[in-house]
């Protein structure tokens, strides 16, 4: 398991609030993904939830105290902010944000935070007035203007009955945050990145559509890798399952011709584009404008041809396509390359079942513009993505 987290040293602070027990849940996921999790819980967080909580999921010490005798960290708070590859504190209470804006070190968290050089994530969760007011406004902005990385609050119900902004952001959506901040520096850093993903539906009347097995992970996964990586990540994605990844710009379509429109548009001023998504070749000469009701004939619908997006948009971008193969898979697939003259093509076989719709891993052959056939291992979607990525960074830096 290679994902963005894995050996990574995350120190999550916890402040005081409603909240604080879904940075348990956060804390599980952290140590799910591969990361050594420290927690600095401050006073008011331990009044919500218990440091034992924290300590029977990481397995680890939790910090309470600035000042314990008997800690590990005793005294060590600057070892440990000097060990960590990112502090993120999820939730982050209006105290703490107004003492992080200052400065302030007067508890274990803050103590540490001010002695790291580890990037620092701020998952504000607090009432929407709370929120609202200019003294949190201004000091959220001086944290921004400082490279903070703020994640939400999001909308919905408060603690207080009321709705607005306030929540704390889901801890499943910080994973991406974490994963993006601790990637905002990569090697794609300033780039601009197009990803399609999905299977587009094609309407036959108003309740039909003419569709495929894609799940859309493939591409889902690839533009998580590109956020990862420092770059602009933008998902034009037809209808999936899938929630949308943070911090990935989603454009959503339906049908062919609408992802050819966003595609062409989302493109310009980009450094590549790869159409991940399963394309329709044929779609309904026409839709129907009311259901189409049963009767006792044979139906039969006519089928008009969509334009290939991949071969005709074109530009000073690299294309990358995809090539799903149930025989004949390099020969198939290199064909693709020269006709549509791609800089790089992603080859997989369909009929294998560890790299079917829907899988969460993925065994490919990648053919590039010279034609050279590199067949990588079975990999996550995530790790596919990050192969591909760094086909394009290499061919970039080529190319600058
Ligand atoms: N593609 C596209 N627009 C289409 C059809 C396909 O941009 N209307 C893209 C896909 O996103 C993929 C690549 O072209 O990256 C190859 O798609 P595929 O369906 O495998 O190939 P086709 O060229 O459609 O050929 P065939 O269906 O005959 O295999």
């Amino acid at each position: 398991m290679a994902g963005p987290l894995a050996d990574k040293h995350v120190i999550l602070g916890v402040t005081g609030s409603i909240a604080s027990y879904k940075a348990v849940d956060l804390a599980s996921k952290l140590v799910q993904a591969g990361a050594l999790v420290d927690v600095i819980m401050t006073y008011g967080a331990t009044q919500f939830v218990t440091p034992l909580a924290f300590r029977s999921i990481t397995h680890r010490e939790v910090v309470t105290e600035t000042y314990d005798v008997n800690s590990e960290f005793a005294n060590e708070h600057v070892a440990l902010a000097r060990r960590a590859d990112i502090v993120v504190i999820a939730p982050a209470t209006v105290n703490c944000i107004a003492k992080l804006a200052v400065g302030l070190a007067d508890d274990p968290l803050t103590t540490t935070v001010i002695a790291t050089s580890a990037p620092l994530l701020v998952a504000p969760a607090m009432d929407a007035d709370m929120y609202a007011h200019p003294a949190t406004q201004e000091n959220l902005e001086k944290l921004r203007r400082r490279g903070v990385a703020i994640a939400g609050p999001a909308p919905g119900r408060l603690a207080s009955g009321l709705v607005g902004m306030g929540r704390l952001v889901e801890p499943i959506d910080l994973l991406g945050h974490i994963s993006a901040t601790l990637g905002r520096k990569g090697d794609l850093a300033g780039r601009t990145i197009v990803v399609s993903a999905g299977g587009t539906q094609e309407p036959i009347d108003p309740v039909r559509v003419i569709t495929n097995h894609s799940s859309g992970k493939m591409g889902y996964a690839l533009a998580e890798a590109v956020r990862d990586r420092g770059a602009r990540a933008v998902l034009v994605t037809a209808p999936t399952g899938l929630p949308n990844p943070p911090l990935v710009e989603v454009v959503n379509v339906q049908t062919a011709d609408q992802m050819a429109q966003a595609v062409k548009r989302e493109v310009y001023g980009a450094d590549a584009l790869i159409m991940a998504a399963a394309v329709a070749d044929y779609r309904p000469a026409s839709a129907a404008e009311q259901k189409i009701k049963k009767s006792d004939d044979e139906l039969t619908i006519e089928l008009a041809k969509t334009t290939d997006i991949l071969d005709t948009v074109r530009g000073n971008f690299l294309r990358v396509g995809f090539a799903a193969e149930s025989e004949n898979l390099v020969a198939n697939a290199t064909d693709k390359v020269i006709r549509k003259s791609l800089d790089l093509i992603v080859a997989n076989d369909i009929t294998d079942s560890d790299s079917g719709f829907g899988s969460d891993t993925n065994k490919v052959v990648l053919i590039d513009r010279e034609l050279k056939v590199d067949e990588l291992p079975l990999l996550t979607k995530y790790e596919v993505g990050n192969r591909i990525l760094d086909r394009i960074r290499d061919l970039l830096a080529n190319s600058d």
